[in-house]
């Protein structure tokens, strides 16, 4: 994966704002044409006690050497820094490394997922928050990504992965989008989409969002299974993935 230009890096460029106390939403583009708009950024920098109540049960999870993925701000690698955690946060945007190093985070590096490069057993813990289980981007990158995660952890490693159930909707464009990605051969909630921030567009990625029984299939023999899911009550939840063997 060819590094983020600072033209392309929409989501550093929104969180470089946002540190700088300037307006910033998050304008997300889906290859449909849908576009949303959210806060963004803003949640980005929120601390433990204004999080969703569910993140701040995932952190009761943890464990010793910790790497946070798509680390965003560093909030949750911040706020398990503190805690005396030795926590690396990593996430594919110059920037927000950026933003991390200055709000006092000791370890962090620009590193894709895509380019994870670590020895065996360097981490007991992964987290992938604020619907970073997105990040796996397909049913086949994920699988194949779990079984790298499987060898960068320790024996009682695990990934504490944040998502959204893509069933839990009603809204009739979601609806359609779900049916075209069935018609060509992928997740329903496997959204192409890409940020855009003022005047910078980001790449076109895809963001997988998946129902408990699909994240249930896709660790299938991965040596990960969902040890326990802490549900939000809505569309929202955390699985908490422990190692099969
Ligand atoms: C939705 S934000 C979540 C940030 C943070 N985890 C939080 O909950 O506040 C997604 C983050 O993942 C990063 N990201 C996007 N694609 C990535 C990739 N391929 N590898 C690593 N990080 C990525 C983005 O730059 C962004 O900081």
């Amino acid at each position: 994966m060819k590094k983020l230009k600072p033209e392309e890096d929409a989501f550093g460029q929104e969180i470089w704002a946002c540190y700088k106390g300037e307006e910033a939403s998050e304008v997300v583009e889906r290859d449909d044409g849908y576009f949303n708009a959210s806060l963004g950024p803003r949640l980005y920098f929120l601390e433990y006690e204004d999080w969703n109540p569910i993140e701040r049960k995932a952190m009761e999870f943890v464990k010793r050497r910790i790497l946070d993925i798509g680390c965003g701000a560093g909030r949750h690698s911040l706020y398990l820094q503190n805690k005396g955690f030795d926590v690396l946060g990593i996430d594919s945007s110059p920037l927000a490394i950026k933003v991390c190093k200055l709000r006092g985070l000791k370890k962090a590096r620009v590193m894709p997922i895509e380019e994870l490069n670590f020895k065996p057993d360097s981490f007991d813990t992964l987290i992938m928050m604020g619907s970073n289980f997105g990040l796996f981007g397909s049913f086949e990158k994920a699988r194949r990504l779990l079984k790298k995660l499987h060898k960068m952890t320790s024996r009682n490693g695990l990934i504490i992965a944040s998502t959204r159930d893509t069933y839990k909707t009603d809204i009739a464009d979601h609806l359609e989008y779900h049916k075209r990605n069935r018609e060509k051969g992928r997740m329903a909630g496997q959204l192409r989409v890409r940020i855009r921030f003022r005047k910078c567009v980001g790449r076109w990625f895809d963001y997988l969002i998946v129902s408990k029984k699909e994240m249930e299939e896709i660790l299938k023999g991965t040596g990960w299974k969902i040890r326990e899911i802490i549900d939000s009550g809505n569309s929202a939840y955390i699985a908490v993935i422990q190692k099969t063997q």
